[in-house]
């Protein structure tokens, strides 16, 4: 599974971008046509709006992918200490390129579902496009948790499963078949019920089959 998710964001490294910015013609119609017109721009907006823009703490971006959406909002947070983690090591790569500048940011190769961090060690984590691709969701959702400080937030976006059938019927029949979304996905009873478990706090949006979400624990 490791290697199917690797190969599959090395392949796409470089229209990566596009696509989830609706950068040409072509990805404006895949967004419209398959995402009803979701903008993944103004869910990463609406996202990176939770941490302010004097935030001094410790940050996680678990997965950091290209940085695409966080270059510039991380740029600015200058008296942050941020990690940024993914599995690829291409997309970490594309990342570093967009972020080498800052002395306050590291990264990190490796799982989000064994995360190389002790407890308690962030007060705040990030997740943005990932946990639809993340194999063990549950694992996923336990690490994020462990590694966070009480009171700590855990700020995310993803795919849900369940909202349009056309949406549903791409991510099953190409974007799973390729290795850049892993089943199961939630749907959004499952997660609603997952996060609640987990913390006290759930401020929950639904954007056609995106989730948006600040928790607090
Ligand atoms: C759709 S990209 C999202 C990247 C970025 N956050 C964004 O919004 O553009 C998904 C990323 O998840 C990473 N990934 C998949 N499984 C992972 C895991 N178990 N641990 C860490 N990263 C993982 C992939 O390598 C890929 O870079």
């Amino acid at each position: 599974m490791a290697d199917k998710i690797q190969s599959a964001y090395e392949s796409s490294k470089n229209i990566y971008d596009d696509v989830l910015t609706q950068g040409n013609f072509f990805s404006r119609m895949y967004i419209k046509f398959f995402w009803s017109g979701t903008d993944d721009n103004e869910i990463a907006r609406k996202v990176l709006a939770y941490i302010p823009d004097d935030f001094s703490g410790e940050l996680l971006d678990v997965p950091v992918g290209t940085a695409v959406f966080t270059e510039k909002k991380w740029s600015a947070l200058k008296n942050a200490d941020i990690t940024c983690l993914d599995y690829s090591k291409d997309m970490i790569e594309q990342a570093e390129k967009r972020l080498n500048s800052c002395k306050n940011i590291r990264f990190m190769q490796g799982d989000v579902g064994k995360l190389p961090m002790t407890d308690q060690s962030f007060d705040t984590v990030v997740s943005m496009n990932g946990f639809h691709a993340f194999p063990d969701k549950q694992k996923a959702f336990s690490e994020i948790w462990r590694v966070l400080k009480n009171g700590g937030d855990f700020i995310a976006c993803f795919y849900i499963r369940g909202k349009s059938k056309r949406t549903d019927w791409l991510v099953r029949n190409i974007l799973a078949k390729k290795g850049w979304f892993t089943p199961p996905f939630q749907t959004e009873e499952e997660l609603r019920e997952i996060l609640q478990k987990m913390y006290h706090e759930v401020d929950f949006y639904i954007d056609g089959s995106m989730v948006y979400f600040h928790c607090v624990k």
